[in-house]
This record gives C-alpha cells, sequence and structure tokens, in this order.
C-alpha cells in the first residue's frame, strides 16, 4: 500500500472548546478537569508527559509518567543521577507538555523544579511493583551500558541479593520532583485552524488568563 506523503496528512480537529465562561480562573482546576476526561477517555497513557530541561543551554526532553498533581504542582519520579537530574540540579527551569490526540488538547506547564521529601519519595517507591523496585537497583539510569546482557546479569544478582529481603529499601539516588508552576497553558483544537489558547500565569497571589491567538 502507498503511504500518503507527510504533507498531505492533516486531521480536522472538532471535538470541543475552550472558552472563557467555562474554563474558570484556576488552572489546577481546569487540569483536573481535563485529566479525567483523558483518564476516562480511550488514551493508554493519560499521565505520559513530556519533560523538557536545558543541558548546556540546550533543550533536552523524555516522556516520564505524572505521579502526582497537589495544589503544590507536578509530581514525578526518577534516577536523581540520570542526565535530566543532572539538569534539573544545574537549571531548575523546566516544562512539562501534555498531548491527548484523543481529545484534541495540549497543556504545557512551565516552572521551576524542586526534589520532593525523602518521605514522600520512600512512600511511593514502596507502592511499586517489586520488580520495579529492584529496577530501580540496577539502571544506573543514562549511563552508557556494554550491552544488554550486563543489565540482565545486574538483574539477576539484584533479584537474589533480595530475594530474602521483605522491604527493598529505596536508592538513595532515586526520588520525587516536584514541579511548582508559574503558567500553564490550554489549547483545545477547533476547525480552521482557530484553536483556543488559555494561559494562565501566576501573580502574587492567584493566576492571571489570557486568550493567545492560535
Ligand atoms: C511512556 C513512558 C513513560 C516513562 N516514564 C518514566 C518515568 O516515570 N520516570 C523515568 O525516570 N523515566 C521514564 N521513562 C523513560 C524516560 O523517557 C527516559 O528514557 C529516562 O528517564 C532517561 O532520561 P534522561 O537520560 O534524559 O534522564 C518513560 C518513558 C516512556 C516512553
Amino acid at each position: 500500500m502507498k503511504e500518503e506523503s507527510l504533507d498531505s496528512l492533516r486531521v480536522h480537529y472538532y471535538k470541543g472548546e475552550l472558552l472563557e465562561n467555562h474554563a474558570g480562573s484556576d488552572p489546577f482546576a481546569l487540569f483536573n478537569l481535563w485529566m479525567n476526561e483523558a483518564r476516562n477517555s480511550e488514551i493508554k497513557e493519560p499521565n505520559a508527559m513530556i519533560l523538557s530541561t536545558l543541558r548546556d543551554g540546550r533543550p533536552t526532553a523524555r516522556v516520564l509518567l505524572l505521579k502526582g498533581l497537589d495544589e503544590r504542582g507536578f509530581v514525578f519520579f526518577t534516577n536523581y543521577l540520570s542526565h535530566k537530574g543532572e539538569d534539573l540540579k544545574v537549571s531548575p527551569a523546566a516544562s512539562i507538555t501534555f498531548f491527548w490526540d484523543h481529545l484534541e488538547r495540549q497543556v504545557r506547564i512551565e516552572g521551576i523544579v524542586e526534589k520532593v521529601s525523602e518521605e514522600e519519595s520512600t512512600l511511593y517507591f514502596h507502592s511499586r511493583p517489586r520488580a520495579s523496585q529492584i529496577g530501580a537497583w540496577v539502571s544506573n539510569q543514562s549511563a552508557i551500558i556494554e550491552s544488554r546482557e550486563i543489565l540482565e546479569e545486574k538483574n539477576n544478582r539484584l533479584n537474589e541479593k533480595f530475594a530474602n529481603t521483605e522491604v527493598i529499601p529505596k536508592p538513595p539516588y532515586w526520588g520525587g520532583y516536584l514541579l511548582r508552576p508559574d503558567s500553564i497553558e490550554f489549547w483545545q483544537g477547533r476547525p480552521s485552524r482557530l484553536h483556543d489558547r488559555l494561559l494562565f500565569t501566576k501573580t502574587v497571589d492567584s493566576w492571571k488568563r489570557e486568550r493567545l491567538s492560535p
């Protein structure tokens, strides 16, 4: 079958609208509403998001899973010694992007990242499946490894080591980050490329809301 060329691929957005009278003044409330709609849709991983950081002044991005959202901001977990961990240590400004294809929606979040407490990280670590907990010990995330075999051997070794350990300790280099947002933009696809974009920017004690041209 002959594939259509990329430049002829076109999607018409028609599923929703984002108008001021429905958006409200609290971007966290709107985000929760959209996340719930994403969770109730056919999207497989609605909490998958792109985290962008700065590395030597260049943007670099990868997919992570959002694991918490409360009045502080957005929480995710990773290896503090990974590339992204190194990036955030030097430059804590970061962005998170969600793309919910099925709902024709995008959310762009920018802010400053800090580590969550050891207690919060440990609590979440122990809620993960045992194999993932061991995986955190196995993976020296972002480091170069000689081969797949080396990783599997290490996994076998650590599985043996922890065989009789009921509670696997959290590695000291593994834990959560919290992104405290200072701007959140909601994008809803609309017909004729006249999309809705509402940008919330943090002020001293609340949020300012503005409409951006698509
Ligand atoms: C769907 C999906 C979910 C992922 N979730 C996480 C996650 O929650 N934490 C994490 O450290 N890496 C996660 N990854 C792997 C990251 O994309 C990335 O490969 C890894 O964190 C290393 O990134 P870095 O070298 O830039 O630090 C996920 C990847 C995908 C595709």
